[in-house]
């Protein structure tokens, strides 16, 4: 091991045992403590990279043992799908994935499966980088025509940040309206907050107990770091994380079948489904397959990712044109060259420039994607200019979800939320 070898408690512990190739199973670690760390730091509660270009994507998939999504699973899903992949799997945005083939081959059988996702509803308004996996699962679940459970995590951000019960309850039912604006289908869309669908849905209650019995404390510790001065309900909380992985959490929705699962989420999000993978065969279920994005870059460069927590780093849902216009302009970090000479006789630097890393995510035409990323290489087109381009394509996206929300009653909230069947070939 290296000099830059550390101590962690934490995610990157399982990964020791865990860091094999893609088939890789999802062993909980116990007790490995001392491993080679990179300087990037993922997990659930951190995303740093020491580099402007952000987290070491391939190094990651090392780390936690998944697969990468290569050219071939790309011809194997537009072939079973029978259309072209989204423009954030062709980009590599989603990059991972465990059991993926799986989850294709049902869909060539004509078999069910359903798509879990979720969000930890932190702050009032989402801001740019929270729409990714509601993004994704939206195009996913049209593609694949199967249900989405949404889980809304406000017990997770009550035991974590400083919120009470009351106020998360409130901030989960802010965010559902701005996933619902998102337009997902009400026939075949759930969602629920955990504070109050815990009360109302035994289901899940038991299927939290069955997989906290399956889990030892030096198991949680060895990924997700916790310590003994933690609270005692951060320790069991993953559990419940886990839960809706497990179809007959949804009785109302699956009845008793063991129902297969795809979840797409943002990578960090992995240390809680290699826990849940390693549970499930022993309760009698598939285990959930997941499709993993990288992380939106914060405007002040990829070195960490888009916080709410942060003002300045993010462009939230509720911002104005003017609001996104100045945070753009003033912090979004220039992979442009300092004098426009320089800039036109070396060329500007795509990969860590976050206007066109914005592009990246949202402008959907490759073809102009393709014409910008070659002009800005080439000093022909300058920051500025690169910039104007990113405001123009947010602020109509921005907007238009402002005007969708604003559709959005509370009726409406209590229909996605209502306990009720979805529409599922069975
Ligand atoms: N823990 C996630 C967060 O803080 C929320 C979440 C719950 C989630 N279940 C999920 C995210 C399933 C992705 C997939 O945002």
């Amino acid at each position: 091991m290296s000099a830059n070898e550390v101590v962690t408690e934490g995610v990157e512990a399982l990964t020791l045992t865990n860091g094999k190739d893609g088939s890789g199973d999802d062993m909980v670690a116990t007790g490995v403590e001392v491993v080679v760390q990179d300087d990037d730091i993922v997990n659930p509660w951190s995303v740093t990279s020491s580099t402007d270009a952000g987290v070491d994507y391939d190094k990651l998939i090392k780390r936690f043992g998944s697969s990468k999504i290569d050219e071939e699973l790309i011809a194997r899903f537009e072939k079973i799908t029978g259309k072209p992949a989204h423009h954030f799997i062709k980009r590599g945005i989603f990059f991972s994935h465990r059991d993926l083939h799986s989850i294709l081959t049902l869909k060539e059988q004509g078999k069910p499966f359903y798509m879990y996702t979720g969000r930890g509803p932190s702050s009032e308004s989402l801001h740019l980088g929270h729409l990714i996996p509601f993004i994704m699962s939206k195009w996913l679940q049209e593609t694949f025509d199967v249900p989405l459970v949404i889980q809304l995590t406000d017990d997770e951000k009550t035991l974590w940040k400083d919120l009470t019960v009351e106020a998360a309850i409130k901030l989960s039912r802010e965010n559902a309206k701005d996933i619902i604006a998102m337009g997902f289908d009400l026939d075949k869309t759930f969602i629920f907050n955990n504070l109050n669908f815990m009360g109302s849905c035994p289901a899940l209650y038991q299927n939290v107990i069955r997989v906290q019995k399956c889990v030892t404390f030096n198991q949680v510790k060895g990924i997700f770091g916790f310590g003994d001065s933690d609270i005692i309900g951060k320790i069991g909380f993953p559990a419940v994380q886990a839960a809706p992985a497990l179809s007959s959490t949804f009785p109302f929705i699956f009845g008793k079948n063991k129902v297969h699962c795809l979840i797409p989420c943002a990578i960090d999000q992995d240390p809680y489904f290699r826990m849940t993978r390693d549970v499930a065969p022993r309760l009698g279920y598939p285990k959930c397959a997941l499709l993993h994005s990288s992380f939106f870059p914060a405007l002040q460069g990829a070195k960490s990712k888009m916080s709410g927590s942060e003002q300045n780093s993010a462009i939230f849902l509720i911002d104005t044109p003017k609001q996104i216009k100045n945070k753009i302009n003033k912090y979004a970090f220039s992979g442009g060259r300092t004098t426009i000479e320089e800039h036109r006789t070396y060329g500007g630097n795509p990969d860590i420039d976050v206007a066109f890393q914005l592009l990246k995510f949202f402008l959907e035409d490759d073809v102009q994607l393709e014409q910008v990323r070659v002009s800005y290489s080439k000093g022909e087109l300058l920051t500025g200019e690169l910039k104007k381009l990113a405001i123009e394509t947010i602020t109509p996206i921005v907007e238009r979800h402002q005007a969708a929300r604003k559709l959005v009653t509370e009726e409406l909230v209590d229909k996605y939320m209502e306990i009720r069947p979805l529409k599922f070939a069975k």
